[in-house]
C-alpha cells in the first residue's frame, strides 16, 4: 500500500454513495494488508487521524490500538470528545495519555516560537514512543497522510510531516488508508463512517495547538485564558451561523497586561485578541467582517467569563502582512 498513487481519472468523492464505495474497497484492502497483525495509530482527534481510526476500527476492530496524547495544548473538550467517540461509541482500543505536566514543564520559560514547536514535536514523539514500547507485537503504524501531503513533499514544498520521526528501535510498516484522498474527500468519508459533524468539519488546528496562541513563554494562567476564550468564540460562531463559513477563527492571549476596572477597582489583566480569517490555501488570507452586535456580545462574554481578562481586541490584519497564527 505504501506507494499507492491517486489514479488520474479517480472520481472526486463528493457523495455518501461514493464514500461508501471507497470505504468498502479500503476495508477489503486493509484486511488484506494487515491480516491478523496489530496496528498502532497516533490519534490526535483531527480530521485525518480520526477518519483513519474509524476506517481501521471497521476493518480490524481490536487489532488497532489508538494512542491519544493530550499535550495540554488542545482546545476545550477535545480529549473528552476523542474518548467519547472512539472508546465509548466505537469501542476502540484507546490509550489516553495525559502528558500535560510533562509538556508544560518542558516549555516553561521558553519564549522562542520555533524552539517551542521543536520541544512540542520532540516531546510528542517521546511520549508516543514510550507507549509504543509498552505494547507487544505491533507490526504496522497507521498514518493520516493525505494526497496533498504526498504532492507537497514530492515538490519539495514541505517535508511530509506525517512520515516517521520515531526512534530506530520502533520500525513499523505503514498503513495509510486515506493517502489518495483530498481533504474534502476525507470529510465526506468521515461523515459516512458516522463521525460527528464537529470532528469531520473541524477548522485547521496547528500541531503545536494553543501553544502558538499563547505567545512567548507559556503559563498555565494564560493558557487557560486562551482555552476558555476560544471555547466562547467557537460557541458563538456556531450559534450565529459562522461555523463552517469562516475558514479559521481563534483567540490569542499575548504576554502583556493593561489596566482596567473590575468590581469598581483598578485591575491589571490580560487581553484577548480575536482572529477570524478566510483563505483557500493559507498562503494569503482576508479578515472576516464579524457583525458588530456579535463582537459586542463576545467582548461581554469574554471579559465577564474568562478569569484574568479585562480587554478584547479584534485583529483586522490580512495575510500578508500578518501570518494567520501569532508565532
Ligand atoms: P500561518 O500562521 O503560517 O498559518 O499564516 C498558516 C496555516 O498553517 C497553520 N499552522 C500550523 N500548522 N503546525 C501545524 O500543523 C504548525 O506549526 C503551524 N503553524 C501554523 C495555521 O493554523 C494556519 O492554518
Amino acid at each position: 500500500m505504501i506507494d499507492v498513487r491517486r489514479p488520474d481519472n479517480m472520481v472526486r468523492i463528493t457523495t455518501p454513495e461514493l464514500a461508501e464505495a471507497f470505504i468498502a474497497e479500503q476495508i477489503r484492502a486493509l484486511r488484506e494488508q494487515i491480516g491478523d497483525k496489530k496496528v498502532l495509530l497516533a490519534l490526535s482527534g483531527g480530521v485525518d487521524s480520526s477518519v483513519v481510526a474509524a476506517l481501521l476500527i471497521r476493518a480490524i476492530g481490536h487489532q488497532l490500538t489508538c494512542v491519544h496524547v493530550n499535550h495540554g495544548l488542545l482546545r476545550k473538550g477535545e480529549p473528552e470528545q476523542v474518548i467519547e467517540v472512539f472508546r465509548n461509541q466505537m469501542d476502540a482500543n484507546l490509550i489516553y495519555v495525559d502528558a500535560t505536566d510533562r509538556f508544560l514543564d518542558k516549555l516553561a520559560g521558553v519564549t522562542d516560537p520555533e524552539t517551542k514547536r521543536k520541544i512540542i514535536g520532540e516531546e510528542f514523539i517521546d511520549v508516543f514512543a514510550e507507549e509504543a514500547r509498552k505494547l507487544d507485537g505491533i507490526t504496522f503504524l497507521a498514518q493520516g497522510t493525505i494526497w496533498p501531503d504526498i504532492l507537497e513533499s514530492e515538490h519539495g514544498i514541505k517535508a511530509h510531516h506525517n512520515a516517521g520521526g520515531l526512534p530506530d528501535d520502533l520500525s513499523f510498516e505503514l498503513v495509510e488508508p486515506v493517502r489518495i484522498l483530498f481533504k474534502d474527500e476525507v470529510r465526506v468519508v468521515g461523515k459516512a463512517l458516522g463521525l460527528p459533524d464537529g470532528m469531520v468539519n473541524r477548522q485547521p488546528f496547528p500541531g503545536p495547538g494553543l501553544g502558538v496562541r499563547c505567545p512567548g513563554a507559556i503559563t498555565r494562567e494564560r493558557l487557560t485564558a486562551v482555552r476558555e476564550s476560544d471555547a466562547i468564540l467557537r460557541e458563538e460562531f456556531a450559534k450565529n451561523g459562522l461555523e463552517g463559513k469562516v475558514w479559521q477563527y481563534f483567540t490569542v492571549v499575548p504576554d502583556f497586561k493593561s489596566t482596567g476596572i473590575h468590581d469598581g477597582k483598578r485591575s491589571f489583566d490580560w487581553c484577548v485578541i480575536i482572529r477570524a480569517v478566510n483563505t483557500t490555501d493559507a498562503m494569503t488570507a482576508t479578515v472576516e467582517e464579524i457583525p458588530f452586535p456579535l463582537m459586542h456580545h463576545l467582548v461581554k462574554r469574554i471579559t465577564s467569563e474568562v478569569p484574568g481578562v479585562n480587554r478584547v481586541l479584534y485583529d483586522f490584519t490580512p495575510k500578508p502582512s500578518a501570518t494567520i497564527e501569532y508565532e
